[in-house]
């Protein structure tokens, strides 16, 4: 992978030769003196992030950014001054500035901030590729995932898509069923054709059998005239029957008789209907006990997973969560016109340790109400995170006095150690290593073995390196 590029943008010879200094270990660095040569380097190179000075001769600060954000309006701009105006500070993150710095200022503040910055840029930039690479294959499919769990789920969703075949949909609660449902129908010839969704759950059972079939005048009271039902309306596409385990008895045998003669009569008529429709069911629950305990028709199960699609629950795949919480953090901030610059390390390392009982719909609703409620131009931070998020961790630190498993307990209990050191220095690993007094690679080695290098890929700049020594420098003027 490239190194991030940083264009600094001094007019002080000295400033820009400490920041390249401080820089040049992990960053590649381009530095000029001007705003004009600053755009034209922005305009040559693939620039990744500018570090700018207000005070600059001919074009100012302010000036320079507003023309870099015409050339590449995703470009970020750290603005550093030497006046700490809060003014200042607004005035160039109205313009579009990540953050703003002002002088002097201490190396760590710099790196910290950059690393935030970097962090977002490569959560931003693998979410865009996931993103491209499944709209590739998928056509418009809102479906993302980097897992290879979920991808063996897309590769099927596509196989089956090109068939009739009955898909029976398994996963806890707000796994994706619905989402997957509606790609199969999306990618297939079907996809012009309508989806219709019963849920089995919601729909009153003495209203299912009109519903899904129909009735002629006159069938029951009220009857008036001859309706259809979702399965002659659905002819040519899919009916998704969700929460199939729901759904009673009596209306299980006709479904079975529906799916093995492609025919049915509407209420109170005789005439058989043909209708061409693929069936695709989903559930939460198990449906093989459903069947061992005789709530289920054994029969009807079979048909219905011809093709057997399971969706993991989202804490085993937790690779996922960053990326997924990225991705709603971009559609939540344009649905409510707001700009939030990012998650913070700590932030996403507690939703990713997180079990998330209610999957990717708990993940979502969180993401939309930290959007609804964080202050524009702010970030979502670790104390934004709901208590119970927090300190429910499947095993939390209490449960490790309570486990008599001693391998179990020490692990508990690393986890929790690293992970509240990693938070002091922003998940800063070598920084947080010389807390410990340990080396970088036996914490490096801990988190793997740990599994906390799902984070891994988002903080790999400037930590990355060799052990830097953390001496407070003061940089800049007043
Ligand atoms: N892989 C994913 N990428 C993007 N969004 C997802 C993904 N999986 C689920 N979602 C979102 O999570 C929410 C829940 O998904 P969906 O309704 O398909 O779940 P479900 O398994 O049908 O849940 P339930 O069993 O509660 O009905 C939806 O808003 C959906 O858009
Ligand atoms: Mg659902």
């Amino acid at each position: 992978m490239r190194k991030t590029i940083i264009l600094i943008v001094d007019d002080e010879q000295g400033v820009r030769d400490t920041i390249e200094i401080i820089l040049r270990d992990d960053y590649e660095t381009v530095s000029v003196g001007n705003g004009l040569e600053a755009l034209e380097v922005v305009k040559s190179m693939p620039v990744d992030l500018v570090l700018m000075d207000i005070n600059l001769p001919h074009m100012d600060g302010f000036e320079t950014l507003r023309m870099i954000r015409e050339v590449d309006g995703d470009m970020g701009v750290i603005v550093i001054s030497a006046t700490d105006s809060a003014q200042k500070a607004v005035h160039a993150l109205r313009l579009g500035a990540y953050d703003y710095i002002a002088k002097p200022f201490e190396t760590d503040d710099l790196l910290s901030t950059i690393k935030r910055y970097t962090d977002r840029l490569r959560l931003k930039r693998e979410v865009q590729f996931l993103k491209e690479e499944l709209q590739s294959q998928f056509g418009d499919v809102d479906i993302i995932s980097k897992t290879p769990g979920m991808k063996r789920v897309f590769e099927l969703v596509r196989k089956v898509s090109l068939t009739s075949s009955s898909v029976l949909i398994t996963g806890e609660s707000g796994t994706g069923k619905e989402l997957i449902a509606r790609a199969i129908q999306r990618l297939g010839d079907r996809k012009d054709k309508p989806f219709v969704a019963v849920n089995c759950a919601s729909v009153p059972s003495e209203l299912m059998e009109s519903e899904l079939f129909g009735y002629e005048r006159g069938a029951f009271t009220g009857a008036h005239t001859t309706r259809i039902g979702k399965f002659e309306y659905a002819d040519g596409g899919t009916v998704f029957f969700d929460e199939v385990a729901t759904l009673p008895m009596h209306l299980q045998a006709k479904l079975l008789r529906v799916l093995q003669e492609k025919s049915f009569e509407r209420v109170g008529g005789n005439k058989l209907i043909n209708v061409d429709i693929r069936v695709v069911a989903a559930t939460n629950v198990n449906l093989e006990e459903a069947v061992k305990k005789g709530r289920f028709r054994e029969d009807l199960y079979y048909r219905l997973r011809v093709v057997p699609v399971e969706l993991p629950p989202l804490r085993e795949r937790k690779d996922d969560i960053p990326v997924l919480a990225e991705y709603f953090l971009e559609r939540h901030c344009k649905k409510c016109k707001k700009n939030v610059r990012g998650i913070t390390h700590p932030a996403l390392a507690a939703l990713t340790e997180y079990p998330w009982p209610g999957n990717v719909r708990e993940l979502e609703n969180l993401i939309e109400r930290l959007v609804v409620l964080a202050k524009g131009g702010g970030e979502i931070t670790y104390e934004d995170i709901p208590v119970e998020i927090v300190c429910s961790d499947g095993e939390n630190l209490r449960s490790a006095y309570e486990i008599e498993d001693f391998r179990r307990a020490c692990r508990v209990f690393e986890r929790h150690f690293i992970i509240g050191i990693l938070n002091k220095t922003n998940w800063n690993r070598a920084a947080a290593a010389g807390i410990m007094k340990i080396h970088r690679n036996t914490l490096l080695n801990k988190m793997k073995e740990l599994g906390l290098d799902v984070l891994d890929g988002q903080h790999s700049a400037h930590d990355g390196g060799e052990d830097r020594e953390h001496v407070p420098v003061k940089i800049g003027k007043r």
